[in-house]
């Protein structure tokens, strides 16, 4: 069988060692180091006011029940941590669990893509991330986006067998 990280290199298109990539430094600094908090922080919010003000209402609203602003910081002390800096993310949530803490939401395809779609914009304007960074960047998210698709569809599908079942199934 098909381990969820094979999965989502399939629907994503992206090689899991291609999405990894952000963890090899090539010697020189990690993300973390080369582009520094800041920048996290403006990346975070830049994506998040995309997301907020999206004129697709099936999209903004999956984001209904979250403010902003605690978005935004989940977000960037999460990168902050993933991209080799300090364990903002753990320290104050956890461990990340993603498929888990996305599990009440509607990762679709169509989400993902347009997750991808603001993510990918918000990369284009905010200054000081440099092309090799940006790629790096988009390839993971694009790999983890899926992921997360793999995950939570194979999660809820494990968490409700009777969902699709038909009358003579077992749990009825
Ligand atoms: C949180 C949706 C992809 C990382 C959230 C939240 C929503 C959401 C609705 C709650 C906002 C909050 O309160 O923080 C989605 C959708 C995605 C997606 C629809 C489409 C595939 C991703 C990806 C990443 C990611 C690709 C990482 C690369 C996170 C993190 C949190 C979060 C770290 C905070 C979790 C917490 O601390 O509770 N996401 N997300 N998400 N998302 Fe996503």
């Amino acid at each position: 069988m098909q381990s969820l990280q094979e999965k989502a290199a399939e629907w994503s298109g992206v090689e899991t060692t291609l999405a990894f990539a952000i963890d090899d430094d090539g010697g020189g600094a990690n993300l973390f180091q080369k582009l520094g908090l800041q920048t996290f922080i403006n990346l975070s919010t830049n994506f998040y006011n995309r997301v907020y003000n999206d004129e697709e209402e099936w999209f903004r609203s999956i984001f209904g029940k979250s403010k902003k602003e605690e978005a935004i910081q989940n977000q960037y002390e999460f990168l902050v941590q993933r991209m080799g800096g300090p364990i903002l993310y753990s320290q104050r949530r956890g461990h990340p669990a993603l498929i888990a803490r996305h599990g009440a939401f509607d990762v679709t395809h169509e989400a993902a893509e347009r997750w991808l779609h603001h993510m990918q914009q918000a990369l284009d304007t905010t200054s000081d991330i440099d092309d090799d960074s940006k790629i790096k960047l988009i390839n993971f998210f694009r790999h983890t986006a899926y992921f997360l698709v793999v995950g939570v569809e194979s999660r809820n599908q494990n968490q409700m067998p009777c969902k699709n079942a038909s009358g003579s199934h077992p749990c009825k």
